[in-house]
């Protein structure tokens, strides 16, 4: 080997030492940018949406305290008592209106050191990760605690037009991974539920399948194990089981389908308990609870109200499928035994 090519051999990994060293400060630089671009995109930045904008025209125009914890970045700061003259845990004032889920909301101190979530039911849910204050805010507005107050000591079949149905409000999402342990849905008596859905460890929270930036699943890492999984539309497709939980013969759709298919069932079988009950109307569904008029629905008896609260319950959980599915055919399936469908076709998961 002569002494020029010796040199070359030397300096190569010194080049290659500096080249990754100048590269790394490239990377940290471009990915608190990268951030940004990410969170831009995102859900949480979008100033336009009715989550953010749904108080603008109202008078006064402020974010009421039961509304500014999960719709604006001062009152999730309120929330966690990090704004001036606040108490931790709950909401002391009114939210300016203007602002998304910013930075600030999730980056600061109280929100770093936060490990429980206190869910609707009245459980808090400890022991959490950097996923805690996902769940505070993506934890619905009612539980099945509440449905029960409801209809406490009625008679089950006899229409009470002073009944409201608890408006679970959006995505659930928290109180359903955790299931029978967050008691998000309404529980039969004398029925046992899933509790926290076990994933593999490492996909087992928010932020695991979810970037905390962007929002969106990270599909490119349930591919290396669910194969064929190939974009988000490809995610409702995933199962790993082949029990026919909705007895329809096909262990080829995603569980997605299965559960699909199971909703389908339990609004038929309210409108088939609805056309047999005295005084009970048609229901339909377009995200609210609607007679055949389009009217609000409003002849609502103890039995029919915690059924429908399921259902609402499933359909409001776009990750019904994937954050807790044995939990939500549960619910569905109990529902339906208790409006006294046929189950005979269906399989109840066991926990
Ligand atoms: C526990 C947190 C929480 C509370 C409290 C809360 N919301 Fe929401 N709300 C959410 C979340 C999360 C979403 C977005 C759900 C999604 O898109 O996944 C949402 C969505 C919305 C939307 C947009 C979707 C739609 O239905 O048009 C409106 C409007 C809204 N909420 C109004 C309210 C009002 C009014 C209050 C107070 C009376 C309130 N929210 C209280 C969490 C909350
Ligand atoms: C909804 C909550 C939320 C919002 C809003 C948010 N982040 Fe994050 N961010 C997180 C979480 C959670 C992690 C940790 C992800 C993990 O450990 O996998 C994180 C991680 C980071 C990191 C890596 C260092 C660290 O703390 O782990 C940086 C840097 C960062 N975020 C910056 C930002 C910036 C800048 C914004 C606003 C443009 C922002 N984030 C908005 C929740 C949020
Ligand atoms: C302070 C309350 C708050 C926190 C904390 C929060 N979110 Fe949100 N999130 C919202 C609201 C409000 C919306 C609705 C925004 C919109 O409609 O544009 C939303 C939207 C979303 C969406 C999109 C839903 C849809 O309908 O498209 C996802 C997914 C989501 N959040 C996941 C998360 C994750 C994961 C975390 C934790 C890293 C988190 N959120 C933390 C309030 C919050
Ligand atoms: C095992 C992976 C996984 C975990 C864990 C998980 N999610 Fe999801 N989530 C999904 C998938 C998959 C969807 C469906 C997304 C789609 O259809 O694009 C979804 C849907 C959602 C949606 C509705 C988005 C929309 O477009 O309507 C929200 C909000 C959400 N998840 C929040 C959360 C929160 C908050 C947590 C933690 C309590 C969580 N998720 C835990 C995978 C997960
Ligand atoms: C390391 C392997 C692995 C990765 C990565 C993974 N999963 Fe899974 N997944 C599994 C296993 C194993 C099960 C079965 C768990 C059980 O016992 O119910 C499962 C179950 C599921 C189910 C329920 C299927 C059924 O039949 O009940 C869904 C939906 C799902 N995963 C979605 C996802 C999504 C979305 C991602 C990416 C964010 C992901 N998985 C990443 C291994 C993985």
């Amino acid at each position: 080997m002569s002494d020029s090519q010796r040199k070359v051999i030397i300096l190569f990994p010194a080049l290659l030492l500096f080249g990754l060293v100048f590269a790394a400060c490239g990377v940290a630089q471009a990915s608190e940018e990268a951030i940004e671009a990410r969170w831009q995109s995102s859900a949480h930045a979008n100033k336009e949406a009715r989550a953010f904008t749904f108080w603008n025209d109202k008078d006064p125009a402020e974010i009421p305290v039961n509304c500014a914890k999960c719709h604006s970045t001062p009152g999730y700061r309120d929330f966690l008592g990090i704004e001036p003259n606040t108490t931790a845990g709950q909401v002391d004032h009114p939210a300016a209106v203007g602002t998304t889920i910013e930075c600030e909301a999730c980056h600061n101190d109280a929100a770093a050191a936060k490990d429980r979530a206190l869910m609707p039911s009245g459980i808090t849910i400890s022991g959490l990760g950097r996923e805690v204050n996902c769940i505070a805010c993506h934890q619905g507005r009612a539980s099945g605690k509440a449905v029960r107050e409801t209809v406490a000591g009625q008679p089950a079949d006899v229409v009470n037009a002073a009944l409201q149905l608890p408006n679970i409000h959006n995505n659930p999402a928290g109180p359903t991974q955790y299931g029978a342990e967050a008691q998000g849905g309404f529980e039969f008596d004398g029925r046992s539920y899933a509790g926290q859905y076990e994933h593999v460890v490492e996909f087992e929270t928010c932020i695991a399948c979810h970037d905390p930036h962007t929002l969106q699943v990270q599909v490119e890492k349930c591919s290396a194990c669910h194969l064929g999984v190939e974009s988000a539309a490809d995610l409702s497709n995933i199962r790993v089981n082949n029990i026919d939980y909705d007895g329809d013969g096909d262990v080829g759709e995603g569980m997605g389908g299965e559960i699909e298919t199971i909703q389908e069932y339990l609004l038929l079988a309210m409108n088939v308990y609805a056309a047999k009950t005295e005084g009970v109307e048609q229901i339909v569904f377009d995200g609210r609870f609607k007679n055949k008029a389009g009217d609000n629905y409003t002849t609502w008896t103890p039995r029919l109200l915690p059924a429908a609260y399921n259902y609402q319950y499933s359909a409001k959980d776009h990750g019904n499928y994937v954050h807790n599915n044995k939990y939500i055919i549960q619910l569905l399936y109990d529902s339906l035994s208790d409006l006294g469908a046929n189950t005979a076709g269906l399989i109840r998961p066991e926990n």
